[in-house]
């Protein structure tokens, strides 16, 4: 007769499972909720920004963000911008910094809010800015990388 011992045993098992598994449904589901936010955040906000900025004119596989990286962090960045005038476009805030930062080429606006795709900035990526020379210094941006970075810039006019 070994049935009446073994149905204390079965209970001590039955109990700690019963116990758990109320608790265990509503963590697994914060987790995966948890999970999902963050995985959509990401997705929506490094791997497509032109979801969020409208952006339609950069080339296949390029941001505002990467063309800057490539083309001007040489000068531009935080740690290389005594080599661009002191001018950082590495540091937080692009592009609505640029709407309240004056150029110390020529005391103007960098961003012109009344006026956004007659920027300062943008101009600088022309042959004939009005002030110093073309930018990226010694050479300049195809069509679609400036394109990309007036709708960026244009886009990024903070709200009044
Ligand atoms: C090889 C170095 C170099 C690279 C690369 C470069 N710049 Fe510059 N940049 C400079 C220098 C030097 C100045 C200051 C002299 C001048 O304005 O011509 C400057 C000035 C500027 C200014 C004016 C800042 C002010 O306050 O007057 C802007 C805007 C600018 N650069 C944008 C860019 C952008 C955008 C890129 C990338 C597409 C870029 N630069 C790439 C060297 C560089």
């Amino acid at each position: 007769m070994s049935f009446p011992p073994l149905a204390p045993v079965l209970d001590l098992f039955a109990n700690p499972s019963a116990a758990r598994r109320p608790y265990r449904a509503p963590l697994a589901t914060l987790f995966a909720a948890a999970l999902l936010a963050t995985t959509a955040g990401c997705a929506g906000g490094l791997d497509e920004p032109e979801r969020f900025t409208g952006a339609s004119s950069c080339a296949p596989g390029t941001t505002a963000s990467s063309i800057i990286q490539a083309q001007c962090y040489s000068c531009h960045s935080t740690e290389t911008k005594a080599s661009g005038g002191g001018f950082d476009l590495q540091a937080a805030g692009l592009p609505g910094r640029l709407y309240t930062t004056n150029a110390t080429c020529n005391s103007q606006p960098l961003a012109d809010s009344a006026n956004p795709s007659q920027s300062f900035f943008l101009k600088k990526l022309t042959p004939s800015p009005g002030c110093g020379g073309q930018m990226p210094l010694g050479g300049s941006l195809n069509a679609a990388d400036t394109a990309c970075l007036t709708e960026w810039l244009v886009a990024g006019k903070p709200s009044p």
